[in-house]
């Protein structure tokens, strides 16, 4: 039987498993530092950033509770067509609660810009981003993550819960698609 190769082809490794757990710990640290003790409610933008919220959580010490949002953009082949979908359906768990929205990947920024407004409107204590990765130079919208891991450039890229199609999310390290 003939085994189906797991990672892309054309790639190569930006960042090993290694690497983005030290990142995420360092992130932590951040965070923790802004926040002390005080209670904060994450919430994971599925599905890209479920692997690494969860990694994100266990180094956290404070009090966190955990909701999820689902948001979708459409992209085509290179760009995203601007066409956006996002739930929160979790509103009355986030009202005056310190919200921490964690997401995988800060490209274009409509994602996050209308997510953070979404929040807003529920009144939260306040607001804060943690984006693994950052794309600045993609950015359409005035948004900046407070905490962010890996300030990249243009790249497509694939692995710790990033897809293409779906796919590569279960990949322990990073990697870049040459296209
Ligand atoms: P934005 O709204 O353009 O900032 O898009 C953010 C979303 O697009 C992320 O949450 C990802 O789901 C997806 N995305 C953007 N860049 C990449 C990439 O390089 N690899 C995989 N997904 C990406
Ligand atoms: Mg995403």
């Amino acid at each position: 039987m003939e085994i189906s190769p797991t990672r892309p082809d054309k790639s190569q490794v930006l960042y090993t498993g290694k690497e983005i757990a030290v990142t995420v710990e360092r992130m932590a640290g951040e965070i923790s530092t802004v926040y002390g003790n005080e209670e904060i409610t994450v919430v994971a933008v599925l599905h890209g950033a479920l692997i690494f919220c969860a990694d994100l959580m266990r180094e956290l010490d404070m009090k966190v509770q955990l909701e999820t949002v689902t948001a979708s953009s459409y992209h085509g082949a290179s760009t995203t067509s601007g066409e956006l979908s996002v739930r929160v359906q979790c509103a009355d768990q986030l009202v005056d609660r310190h919200v921490l929205l964690v997401e995988d990947i800060l490209d274009t920024g409509r994602t996050l810009s209308r997510l953070s407004a979404e929040v807003m409107a529920i009144k939260p204590k306040s607001l804060r981003i943690a984006a693994l990765l950052d794309k600045p130079e993609r950015r359409v919208t005035d948004i900046t993550a407070d905490f962010v891991g890996f300030s990249i450039p243009d790249l497509f890229v694939v692995g710790y819960g990033l897809d293409l199609d779906g796919r590569y999310r279960n990949l322990p390290e990073i990697r870049a698609i040459h296209s």
